[in-house]
């Protein structure tokens, strides 16, 4: 670390195509923005990029299912994504876009550099064509049945059910997602030679960055075991930035080739903007002493690993990433996050839905980041999580420190005396916090660092428990003065040890401590508030989440699960067919429902006593208690059933027959209705 002067970090631009969510913030933006945050309190010199990435296939396709312009679509989303970031306190010091007339120019000059120097390779194909359309598809707009699990509906670069890999070529029956047919044309397109930069890729990852974290380093193993293929870095597009070459006419630059050109672009926006305080551009990409970190998610891994580091290099004037972060996927409620199914919790929502918990939802997601592995975000735990440690260890801690100081000493830091062995012990204890955050920290162990942060909470309020100083202010106030000068020191570490992980919270604990600033550097000190120091106005750090609360969130995932059912509905296949003859096998009568009672141990089960028009009364057990709740309500009612089915025992009751119901999309159960009432006993048919 000591050997670069500065640090510039890039968070992965998403896509304008739609708001951020959870997903996002806990894979790339939240662990991004701790660890600026904390080289900014160290004193480093850093800088951190975001923005959004306005074109690719993505943008396109939400255009066309909205029946707008991708220009619409990613100047709603650019401003919508801008503000959540800003409001969860992501820290960026520019938030640009890929539309930007810079980003074009730039990433333009940069492709025309190396089509000069002759670092691309021309070269002819055979692509997928659109005639209804007049267009060539993307990978992602060809839609075909995946050769491996035969899922129908795979797309040309990956099939979701199955989760692999795919090249249009290998679909079976490839088409449009209108179902038109595809033919093949050539066209021209211009390619980076990966495979010229294999042995290079090798030495520089395998051999050089030994430190990258395992799924990174796996993953360009994995890609650097094969032999890397050329890979085209134009399209045959109508919304990119056109290919500024002769001949390329109705081309654009591949997403991927201009996207992470934007973490440039931006810097040169911003340094364009400031230089008396960025300094320029160049002094952070093409200075070897400045170190380069990309944050990106799992999926990004090879573009950021292999792909652009080419690109870099192939021009020659830039410093490489130095470490590429990236985590794993974070789950909701046990499902994959999915947009297109709105499986998230968007931010904008949260933001409406629980105002002012920004801190709460960086907690949970840095103590749940799925550094290692996929995780799930669960609400119940959320609701733990706030409950059990930010209202109960850490507000507790500072709320009983700040009401102490209150109440014996007017809101005055009280003299340090002379320190007891448990006193001793309780700072030998959390002096080297600061090293041990510092160290995961810089190993981008964020997680395992903000419990060390709230290990120092732990420790407070231990202290005080132990301590009890609201009894000893009855004996010896002396001796309250060195606890709560102590207790106040350990809060006042606690505001810059959680400054990187929950900013808001920190900025609310400075103002009630009235401290002007902090620094990192008085981290595991005991002397931050000097005896006689004036604290503010005291507030509620954390606030408890209630039941009800938790529960609207539930109820809304539980509506989105609905409506996705409701919406990817299809009717079971129809069976195979049966004789006439069989058919007239089956005896389908009406009966009259006499009585109706819930079935004792079972949820799911109702006993009825029919008139069948025997004379007899008949009983049959039927698996509808979950739809029909009060089963007295059926007396009366008229039902159709199976009356020579062979009788079997239910729960101790012998069931004679089946009464019929339909099965709706989501399992639920609906007694079959007759247009007027009839004899007991009638035939079905
Ligand atoms: O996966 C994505 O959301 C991409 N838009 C990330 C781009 S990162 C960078 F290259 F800009
Ligand atoms: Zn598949």
């Amino acid at each position: 670390m000591d050997k670069f002067k500065r640090t510039l970090v890039t968070t992965a631009l998403p896509y304008a195509n739609g708001p951020v969510h959870i997903g996002h913030l806990a894979g790339v933006y939240v662990p991004a923005d701790i660890y600026v945050r904390y080289l900014r309190l160290k004193g480093r010199e850093v800088l951190f990029i975001g923005g959004s990435d306005e074109h690719g296939v993505p943008v396109t396709q939400r255009a066309r299912k909205e029946g707008i312009t991708p220009q619409d679509v990613v100047d709603r989303y650019h401003n919508i994504i801008k503000k959540s970031f800003a409001e969860f306190g992501i820290s960026f010091d520019i938030y640009s876009r890929t539309t930007s007339s810079i980003h074009h120019k730039f990433a333009a000059d940069f492709f025309r550099k190396l089509y000069d120097e002759g670092k691309l390779v021309e070269q002819e194909s055979l692509q997928f064509f659109d005639e209804q359309e007049n267009r060539f598809l993307t990978d992602r707009d060809i839609h075909g049945e995946c050769p491996r699990c035969h899922n129908l509906d795979a797309y040309g670069d990956q099939c979701e059910k199955c989760g692999s890999t795919l090249s249009p070529d290998e679909l079976i029956n490839p088409h449009s997602k209108d179902g038109h047919p595809l033919v093949k044309k050539p066209t021209k397109n211009w390619y980076l030679p990966l495979n010229d930069y294999q042995d290079w890729l090798k030495q520089w990852i395998l051999a050089g960055h030994k430190e990258w974290r395992p799924n990174v380093y796996g993953q360009c193993k994995s890609w650097l075991d094969l032999d890397l293929q050329p890979r085209a870095m134009t399209r045959d597009l109508d919304w990119g930035i056109p290919v500024p070459v002769e001949g390329a006419e109705g081309k654009v630059l591949y997403v991927w080739f201009d996207a992470p050109i934007g973490y440039i672009s931006n810097t040169k926006e911003l340094c364009d903007n400031e230089p008396e305080k960025w300094g320029s551009w160049q002094k952070w990409w093409q200075d070897p002493e400045s170190r380069i970190v990309h944050f990106i998610g799992k999926d990004n891994i090879v573009f950021h690993c292999i792909i652009f580091p080419t690109m870099l290099k192939a021009h020659g004037d830039y410093t490489l990433p130095d470490n590429v972060p990236s985590n794993e996927f974070l789950n909701l409620e046990g499902k994959k996050i999915s947009t297109s199914r709105n499986w998230a919790i968007w931010l904008n929502e949260y933001l409406v839905d629980m105002p002012g918990k920004q801190d709460v939802l960086r907690y949970v997601l840095t103590a749940n980041a799925p550094e290692t592995k996929d995780n799930d975000f669960t609400w119940k735990d959320y609701q733990a999580r706030n409950n059990n440690e930010l209202v109960a260890v850490y507000g507790n801690f500072i709320n009983r420190a700040l009401k102490l100081t209150e109440k014996y000493f007017s809101n005055h830091v009280p003299a340090l005396g002379e320190l007891s062995d448990y006193d001793r012990q309780t700072l030998a204890e959390f002096s080297d916090c600061k090293a041990r955050v510092e160290d995961l920290l810089e190993n981008f162990k964020f997680r395992d660092a903000q419990k060390e942060a709230m290990e120092l909470a732990r420790i407070g309020n231990k202290y005080l428990a132990e301590t009890e100083p609201w009894k000893v202010a009855k004996t010896d106030m002396k001796r309250v003065e060195t606890i709560l000068n102590l207790s106040l020191q350990i809060a006042a570490n606690l505001a810059i040890a959680f400054e990187p992980f929950l900013p808001f919270s920190s900025e609310k604990l400075r103002r009630m401590l009235n401290m002007e600033s902090f620094s990192w550097n008085q981290l595991g000190r005991t002397d931050i508030l000097p005896e006689g120091h004036q604290l503010g106005a005291s507030e509620l750090l954390f606030e408890k989440i209630e039941d009800e609360t938790i529960q609207a969130q539930i109820q809304k995932l539980l509506d989105t699960k609905k409506a996705n059912e409701e919406q990817s509905y299809k009717p079971a296949p129809i069976a195979d067919t049966v004789a006439f003859d069989d058919f007239l096998k089956l005896d389908i009568r009406v009966a009259t429902v006499m009585a109706c009672e819930k079935v004792k141990k079972s949820d799911k089960l109702l006993k009825f006593t029919l008139d069948d028009g025997t004379g007899t009364p008949r009983t049959i057990v039927s698996g509808i208690a979950k739809q029909y709740t009060e089963p007295e309500a059926l007396v009366g009612r008229q039902v159709c059933f199976i009356a020579n089915l062979a009788p079997r025992m239910l729960k101790g009751i012998e069931s004679q027959g089946m009464i019929l119901s339909a099965e709706d999309y989501d399992g639920s159960l609906s007694l079959t209705a007759l247009e007027h009432a009839v004899k007991p006993g009638s035939k079905v048919c």
